[in-house]
């Protein structure tokens, strides 16, 4: 069997890191709005809760992705390269690129993940399952830049490139930010050969009736997942949050096209961390995340803008998720 390469990028344990992260949680939170990065949702538990509300009833892009992916797999495998370097952003369980490998055939696999430990744990198994596939797991933030190791750009010269980045993960990022992000793809996927491109999923603009249910689900697993940002901001900037003084509010903006989650405030509260602190007015909020919602022929757009070619694009029965295929 072969064992999986790993490469760290970044070593969150490291002392700058550290400052740079408690620096940037400061600034968020000493805003007007106050807004923290919906990263900081993804501890050991948040990752999780997020695995749990995927399955949800309330949630349905993760399984309306799959039933899509599952349905048109023929369809998928017909346009992308056969034998190419599959690297999977924000890969987490790896469970969604493992359910291509059977009719993509990738000769190497390299998910990519910020939660190192987690993804070092998933490739472990994962090359345990695959034993013939090559699998080199990347731990790295991706959404600032996406350079791979120089070693690995070496392996797998000359192999077509399928960036995968399922699950509506580009919602997060505003349309410039989500361009921005593309064409950083756009710019990975030309150093592969012939026939590389994007399968991306991207969740799609539907009635508020649906979206809010599915960021406010009647368990309150949602909720739990962005009041555990409090507890993760307490370990990385030593601040007193108490998750019982907030309350999680999920809305949709139409004219944004996007959920936003906030964590508001039950009542008066103050703050306090090393060097610092903030006061709330009651209903006073932190912004956590941001969830644009698209429609096909506006993503479509976005993907030629970032430099791809004209997508292929499938959905569901009831167009509430997209899968799209674009190359070079
Ligand atoms: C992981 C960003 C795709 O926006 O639907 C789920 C995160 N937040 N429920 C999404 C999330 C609240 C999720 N993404």
């Amino acid at each position: 069997m072969t064992t999986p390469q790993f490469y760290q990028l970044h070593d969150s344990n490291s002392t700058a890191v550290k400052a740079a992260i408690r620096a940037e949680l400061t600034e968020g939170l000493l805003k007007p709005q106050a807004a923290v990065s919906p990263k900081y949702l993804y501890d050991a538990l948040g990752s999780r809760l997020f695995d749990a509300i995927t399955e949800l009833p309330e949630y349905y892009p993760t399984r309306t992705e799959g039933t899509i992916i599952a349905q048109h797999l023929t369809a998928i495998a017909q346009q992308t390269p056969k034998g190419a370097a599959l690297i999977d952003l924000g890969a987490g369980s790896c469970e969604k690129a493992a359910r291509l490998f059977e009719a993509l055939k990738p000769a190497h696999y390299i998910p990519i993940d910020i939660s190192v430990e987690y993804l070092r744990q998933t490739v472990h198994c994962l090359q345990r399952e695959y034993p013939q596939m090559r699998m080199s797991g990347v731990g790295m933030d991706f959404s600032s830049e996406m350079l791979l190791p120089a070693e690995l750009m070496a392996q797998i010269k000359g192999l077509p490139i399928v960036v995968f980045y399922p699950g509506s993960s580009i919602g997060n990022f505003a349309p410039e930010d989500a361009r921005a992000l593309l064409s950083r793809a756009h710019a990975l996927c030309k150093l592969g050969g012939a026939g590389s491109g994007l399968l991306i999923g991207v969740d799609l603009v539907k009635p508020s009736e649906i979206l809010e249910p599915a960021y406010d689900d009647a368990l309150g697993v949602t909720a739990s997942f962005n009041l555990n940002m409090l507890l993760n901001i307490n370990n990385l900037l030593g601040s007193n949050f108490a998750p019982q003084d907030w309350q999680h509010v999920a809305f949709f903006d139409k004219q944004l096209s996007r959920i936003e989650m906030h964590l508001q405030a039950k009542h008066d509260v103050t703050v306090t961390w090393p060097g610092h602190t903030r006061e709330f007015k009651r209903g006073g909020d932190i912004h956590t995340e941001n969830s644009y919602k698209w429609t096909i022929s506006g993503f479509a757009d976005l993907l030629q803008s970032a430099g791809f070619s004209k997508p292929t694009s499938w959905t569901d029965a009831k167009d509430w998720f997209s899968v799209h295929w674009a190359s070079t």
